[in-house]
């Protein structure tokens, strides 16, 4: 059977939240389309990403992931494993955060990986930090958006979710995959990015015209999601899946970067509310199905992927 993703026009409102639940509860995964976020600002993020991945490794680990603390910063080729005990990722990233300074308050209360970003310095990478907060906004806005209609697909009240977006988390991860090496260049399971499910709740991915995602249909074959201009594709993370009860899906996909080009992306992941508590919603259980997880919170849920794929060399 050949496999693809469904695709979620965001300006068709007719059956809307059906047609979002539905894909929920399929394939965990959609292009989202009709989004009406601004390409040039999704391009000047693109942009602001090549310019500071194109330094030299000796600049960018000034701004070295372990020098932050918080996990925010640069993180080099090969330094996370999304698949746990394969060997590392043939990619780098760059992680930023909301920019915490001393005086907010989850900051005040040593709340885990809340804090300052680290910012490349403005004449190496002009207009990089500008660029990527104006992304972030736009990002932060969408993600709203498409909860507030996943909201309604769960049958519950378009606002459901905004109690756990008081403060919440966001994360905007700028990768760089370099072309996948020839297979004797590699260790064994060497790739990309491992297979691996995304942690909170929903994540918005912009990708290069390059290829190389992949997702895995429910029968376990491994398909390509090919780049579809100005789209985002959207996915669900295991948060999702434990707040629904599983009744969507948080599904595994990876990227093999095959055609020998360089590939960059930009992944959005939603987290919410440190402390928002997460436990399976109302609707997504009865007495027939009871909740399969005790509750949590978002917080914890995260910090505890964190730890689980840091490569081990
Ligand atoms: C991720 C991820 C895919 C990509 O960062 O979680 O799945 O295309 N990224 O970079
Ligand atoms: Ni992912």
């Amino acid at each position: 059977m050949r496999h693809s993703l469904p695709v979620i026009d965001l300006s068709q409102r007719d059956g809307l939240p059906e047609r979002l639940d539905a894909a929920c509860r399929h394939e965990g995964f959609f292009y989202l389309i009709g989004h009406g976020v601004d390409p040039a600002l999704r391009a000047a993020a693109f942009d602001a990403a090549r310019r500071f991945f194109a330094l030299p490794d000796t600049e960018k680990a000034r701004w070295h992931i372990e020098r932050s603390g918080i996990h925010r910063g640069w993180d080099p080729v090969a330094w996370q494993a999304l698949e746990p005990g394969q060997p590392g990722d043939l990619k780098e990233s760059f992680y930023l955060g909301v920019d915490r300074g001393p005086d907010d308050p989850l900051v005040q209360a040593g709340t885990p990986n809340q804090g300052p970003n680290q910012w490349p310095d403005e004449h190496q990478v002009p207009g990089f930090r500008q660029a990527v907060q104006a992304y972030e906004a736009a990002l932060s806005q969408l993600a709203r958006r498409v909860l507030s209609f996943m909201a309604q697909g769960l049958g519950l009240h378009a606002r459901w979710f905004d109690a756990c977006l008081q403060d919440p988390m966001p994360v905007l991860r700028l990768l760089h995959y370099p072309p996948q090496p020839p297979s004797e260049a590699v260790r064994p399971g060497q790739i990309g990015c491992g297979a691996h499910t995304d942690w909170g709740s929903i994540t918005l991915l912009a990708q290069d015209d390059a290829g190389g995602l992949q997702v895995q249909a429910a029968d376990g074959t491994w398909f390509d999601a090919p780049p579809m201009p100005d789209a985002f594709v959207v996915n669900l993370g295991d948060m999702m899946a434990r707040w629904t009860n599983d009744r969507y899906r948080s599904t595994p996909h990876r990227v093999f970067n095959p055609h020998g080009r360089e590939r960059y992306s930009l992944a959005y992941f939603f987290d919410i509310d440190y402390h928002a508590e997460v436990q399976a919603l109302p609707g997504c259980f009865d007495e027939a199905n009871p909740p399969r997880y005790p509750p949590t919170t978002a917080g914890e849920h995260i910090i505890e992927m964190y730890e689980r794929t840091r490569a081990s060399h």
